[in-house]
Formats: structure tokens, sequence, C-alpha cells
């Protein structure tokens, strides 16, 4: 196979990262994704950087023996932690979800205030924070950790009382802060969109990294001239280290199409 035609290897600690893939698959329709979803090990957002960075490498290897000719870090934990540390093993294009969001995020405050929210390792390790003031030093940015935004979405209570007083608490500080841009700084959080919008109102611009993300995988692609030719075959394949039944819900719940096959692999082997 030629190695544009390739596939994309797309990985994340568990169901959430399909936020990223189905935002890959809907804006590069010629592009193979090869989904890794670490549903045994979830979740990375209260685990330690060298954890995280152990996986990542495990993750990487089992995508590596797919052939695949980028990968994509779609976890933001996994992002925040590990992806200098993998960017300078690897010798092909890797890229995660943080920088395109606080790219992003740089591009459309006005009133240089930026919220972030996400999981507590990502909160923890600033990395959105750098980033944005990597680019402009002047920008304020006010992090906030939701914790059980992940196990809710999971439970399917996208549109749930319980949901909204829980999102209206978390984000009581961040009301005060007159921030004018908030990323949604974790994979799950795009799917509880309309009720962080709802509560934050219509002052402050949503920025979702899943969205970004794919954007910026397009223009690598396209400045490493890997782009998959139009008309190839097109398939993704979705493995998993724990239990597919789950998984398959989930995802038959959010994807653009139905998934028959996922393939549970013992990733503590790689
Ligand atoms: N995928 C993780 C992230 O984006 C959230 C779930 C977890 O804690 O593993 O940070």
């Amino acid at each position: 196979m030629k190695e544009c035609n390739a596939p994309i290897g797309v990985f994340d600690s568990g169901v959430g990262g399909l936020t990223v893939a189905r935002e890959i698959i809907r804006q590069l329709p010629n592009e193979s994704v090869v989904y890794f979803g670490d549903t045994a090990r979830v979740p990375y957002g209260s685990k330690s950087r060298d954890t995280i960075i152990r996986y990542s490498r495990q993750i990487i290897h089992f995508l590596r023996t797919k052939n695949v000719k980028a990968i994509v870090i779609a976890c933001n934990t996994a992002s925040a932690f590990a992806l200098d540390t993998i960017e300078k093993e690897l010798e092909i294009p890797v890229i995660g979800v943080v920088k395109p969001g606080a790219k992003t995020a740089v591009e459309t405050t006005k009133n240089k205030r930026i919220g972030v929210i996400g999981t507590e390792g990502t909160i923890r390790s600033a990395l959105y924070t750098e980033y944005i003031q990597s680019i402009d030093p002047t920008i304020e940015v006010v992090g906030k950790a939701c914790p059980l935004f992940c196990p809710l979405v999971e439970e399917g209570m996208l549109h749930d009382p319980v949901t909204d007083e829980i999102a209206a608490r978390y984000l009581k500080d961040l009301q005060d802060e007159n921030i004018d841009s908030l990323i949604l700084g974790c994979t799950h959080y795009p799917l509880l969109r309309g009720t962080v919008a709802k509560i934050m109102g219509s002052g402050v611009h949503l920025v979702n990294p899943a969205y970004e993300t794919a954007l910026e995988l397009g223009r690598l692609l396209q400045q490493k001239q890997i782009c998959a030719e139009d008309g190839g075959k097109v398939e993704h394949a979705f493995y998993v280290s724990d239990a597919e039944e789950k998984f398959k819900d989930f995802a038959n719940s959010i994807m653009p199409f139905q998934i028959e096959l996922i393939e549970q692999i013992q990733i503590e082997s790689y």
C-alpha cells in the first residue's frame, strides 16, 4: 500500500476520543482511521505523567503494527502529559488536541480572558495555559477541573437535570471570571456543549479541540504530502483493551455509522 493511503492512528483512554475520530472522518473523508480506546485503564485524568507516558508508548507500539502514517493523541490528558516525549521518539507525524484548541482560543478571545475545563490531570498540567501564553503572554487563563462530566457522559446523561445541576456548580467559578472563550478541554465535553452553552451564555465562545485537531491534521497531511488519494478504499477499524460491548453501544450512539466489529487486544503486551 502507498504510504499516503495508510490509516491514521487515533487513541484515547476510552470512548471519549471518538468525538475526535468522528471529526476526522467528517472533515477528511478519504482517510481511514485505526482507533484504539484504552477501556481497561480509563480514566487517565487522575493518573500520573509517568503512567500516561508508559500507556501512550504501548498504544503507539500497537498502532504502528497497523502501519499508521500519522498519530493523533485524541485524549487531552495524554496530549498534556505525553505528547512532548512521544514526539521526540517517533519518526511519523504525531499531534495532540491541546495545541490546536489553545491556538483557536487565542484567535477567538477579544478580552484576553480564556477559561479551560478538563480532567484533573489536564488542569494540573497547566499545558493549555502554557501554550496560550506562549502565543500571547498577556492572556489570562482560568482552569477548572470537572471530573464528574466524563462518567455522566458515559452513562448517557447528556440531557438530565443531574448533569445540569453538576455543570452549574462546576461552572459557577468561571461565570465570575469574565471569560469570553471557554475551551472544552476533554474528549467528552463536546457532548455536553448544549449544557455548558446554556450556563455560560451567548457571550462566551466555546472552543471544541476535536474540531480544531481535525483541521490541523488536514493541514499536516497536506504539508507532508501524505493525504489519502481520492476514490481509494476507506476503512475504519476499532480496538479496545476491555469489554467491546459497552464501547460499541456508546460508539454507535455518537458515530455517523454503525460499528459492527470491535476487537479487544492485550495492550499490556505491547
Ligand atoms: N479522554 C480523557 C481526556 O480527554 C478523559 C477521560 C479520562 O479521564 O481518561 O482528558
